[in-house]
């Protein structure tokens, strides 16, 4: 039996490290700030009360039948300052870091707007101001407030930059917002932290800060996508958006979920539904409804990508598969 061996999508981020990554946001300093201060406390106050547990065992170990403690009374001076003390720095810890979290809230006016659509297991963007739909990867603007409005079409997801330090729950039939203001230039790893299924490690996508010129140059280009080549466009559509996670581009099955792509188009396929020729109307459904017209011996496993790519994304794709011999 051949065995699939999932080809796991690479992180861009090679950073390894026992501290925080790269803070690359306006917002990290807030969090880091919070954090490293909790974390400092923890190790003080750990060394604290472990050092003085095992000083009071040593110092004051039973030393034969007749020993027996002094008898304490208490301390008022020493009981005042363990309470006042973390109780000072509880409020510090509060404070802090609610004034972070109402700032990760309240997302700047001017806001760059992108909607961002979970689904098992793949990222999509909406820049719907710039006419960019259906983008694999997030690119952004360097120090530009940029707002997420997000929502899953299935189950919950969760959205993760490591590195600007944002993280939302990704929930079905509702929007999460969320917002960031790149500070680095570079390119940042999203991931899921919510998990989702048997794909949820593999649900990774890509935030890409560039200066302002270039976004702009971005934008009019069609955000990347705009000026290719119909089949071109459905070449790159179909790794990006993550066709080429279930379908194999050859007539080899490959042990993947979803049927082999090369060939088919022209042919005779028997469905659930009855047999069907494979033209484009049947791969327009098959992208759009895919559960409509199952193929034999497949499960009804991929998501319906209706709404998620525009006209001119599923002729692409389907010129793409045209072309594959
Ligand atoms: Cu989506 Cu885990």
């Amino acid at each position: 039996m051949n065995v699939h061996l999932p080809s796991i999508p690479l992180l861009a981020s090679t950073e390894r490290t026992f501290w925080l990554p790269k803070a690359a946001a306006a917002q990290a300093k807030d969090v880091d700030g919070v954090f490293y201060f909790i974390y400092v406390l923890s190790v003080i106050f750990f060394v604290l009360v472990v050092g003085a547990m095992i000083y009071f065992c040593i110092r004051y170990r039973r030393r034969g039948p007749d020993d027996r403690t002094s008898p304490i009374e208490g301390n008022r001076r020493l009981e005042i300052v363990w309470s006042v003390v973390p109780s000072v720095l509880l409020l510090v810890m509060f404070l802090w870091g609610f004034r972070g979290w109402m700032n990760l809230n309240v997302p700047p006016a001017g806001a760059i707007d992108v909607r961002v659509t979970a689904q098992k297991w793949s990222w999509s963007f909406d820049m719907p101001k710039m006419g960019c739909t259906g983008l694999g990867e997030l690119v952004v603007p360097k120090d530009t407030p940029v707002r997420l409005t997000m929502s899953s079409r299935d189950v919950i997801h969760s959205f993760f930059v490591p590195a600007f330090r944002i993280k939302r729950d990704v929930v079905p039939n509702r929007y999460s917002v969320i917002w960031f203001e790149a500070t680095e230039l570079g390119t940042y790893d999203v991931l899921c932290t919510e998990f989702c299924g048997t794909k949820h490690s593999e649900m990774i996508s890509r935030v890409k800060v560039v200066s302002e010129q270039a976004f702009n140059q971005w934008v009019e280009m069609g955000c990347g996508m705009g000026n290719l080549p119909p089949m071109e466009l459905g070449k790159k559509l179909f790794s990006a958006r993550g066709c080429v996670a279930c379908h194999s581009v050859t007539k080899d099955r490959k042990n993947l979920p979803g049927p082999p792509l090369a060939g088919v188009y022209g042919s005779t396929e028997q469905t659930l539904q009855g047999a069907v020729k494979v033209d484009d109307n049947y791969i327009r459904e098959s992208i759009t409804e895919p559960r409509a017209k199952v193929l034999k011996g497949y499960a009804p496993v991929m998501p319906p990508y209706k709404g998620l790519l525009n006209d001119k994304q599923i002729n692409g794709l389907i010129d793409y598969i045209k072309s594959l011999k």
